[in-house]
């Protein structure tokens, strides 16, 4: 017996970066994600003999995250040893939240396979165990997280304020500093972090009133904002992180021209050099052909919003 789930990548438009001290990977500033429906990861885990295997791709892989994941689970629930096989059908680890996917798909096809019958709140606390971001990949449309609990909720359903996203590959190298890696230094050496900190809380219930509204001008300036401000962060901690190329900055000014042409777009960008821009769906088309004619674009994907984590039936 084996059983088969799917995910789906999620952006933050209030952007999380930087953890509690302590065990349990408690992020230190809530966040609000949209999750992408075209973007995918696909995971089947079935019991094996003896110790865990991984395959990426079908490739044997050797990845201490989903191992320490798996550990932890055990420690919880009775577990047995597990082949995990894992598909994206977009570029991993290129700052596109593969671990959100991953590990929101690992613990639901876990929970399936096991027959440990947990709530989507619970699936959510225990992918967040694996990545911070993956908590919010459990639900599908609008999604918060914020303490105490630290379990993801949804806020609107994707068809509730469809917007369109276009992700613009600008590199499919994997990325320099991962993500965990950027936040502790970022904690330990930026002065900006306690400003961080309170401004993205701040930013975090005006997006969720934005939300509400479905106001997109605000909700456009506040993601940049947020957005910035993380790079922000991120440009100040030692050493520097720099995830931007130049093709990054040239994205960056056409969304910004096509916004003050009129155009209902804004762009956000993670812990790598690839490009979101979220927009109205009849600003999609426009969109998508000015940014794929950027040098240095390697390919452009078009994502509207997708549901949560689910498994597949055969
Ligand atoms: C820049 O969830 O990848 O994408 O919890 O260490 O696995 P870990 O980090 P991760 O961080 C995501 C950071 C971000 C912003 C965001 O998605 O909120």
């Amino acid at each position: 017996m084996s059983t088969t789930a799917q995910a789906h990548p999620n952006i933050a438009l209030v952007k999380y970066w930087g953890k509690q001290d302590g065990t349990g990977n408690l992020p230190a500033t809530p966040s609000l994600s949209i999750t992408l429906d075209t973007l995918q990861t696909t995971t089947t885990v079935e019991a094996a003999q003896g110790s865990d295997r991984l395959y990426f791709d079908d490739k044997a892989a050797d990845d201490p995250k989903i191992l320490a994941f798996l550990a932890e689970l055990r420690r919880l629930y009775d577990i047995p040893p597990l082949t995990v096989r894992t598909q994206n059908n977009f570029p991993a680890g290129a700052g596109l939240a593969s671990s959100a996917s991953g590990f929101a798909a690992l613990t639901t096809a876990i929970d399936a396979e096991c027959e440990l019958g947990l709530s989507r709140s619970t699936l959510s606390a225990l992918a967040r165990m694996g990545s911070g971001s993956a908590a919010r990949s459990i639900f599908g449309g609008f999604v918060a997280l914020e303490g105490p609990a630290w379990e993801a909720r949804q806020v609107l359903a994707p068809t509730e304020w469809p917007l369109t996203t276009i992700v613009v590959i600008t590199s499919s190298e994997q990325k320099r500093i991962p993500s965990t890696t950027g936040m502790t230094l970022s904690k330990q050496t930026s002065p900006y972090f306690p400003a961080w900190v309170t401004s993205t809380r701040a930013d975090f219930d005006l997006g969720l009133l934005l939300v509400a509204r479905r106001d997109f001008d605000a909700l456009a300036e506040l993601a940049e904002q947020s957005c910035l401000t993380m790079h922000a962060l991120m440009l100040s901690t030692r050493p520097p992180l720099l995830y931007w190329n130049t093709a990054t900055m040239a994205c960056i000014e056409a969304i910004r021209e096509m916004g003050q042409a009129g155009l209902s777009v804004f762009f956000t960008i993670d812990a790598g050099p690839q490009v979101k821009a979220v927009c109205l769906p009849q600003a999609a088309e426009e969109v998508r052909s000015t940014l794929q004619q950027i040098s240095g674009v390697e390919q452009v994907l078009t994502a509207g919003l997708g549901n949560g984590a689910s498994i597949c039936l055969s």
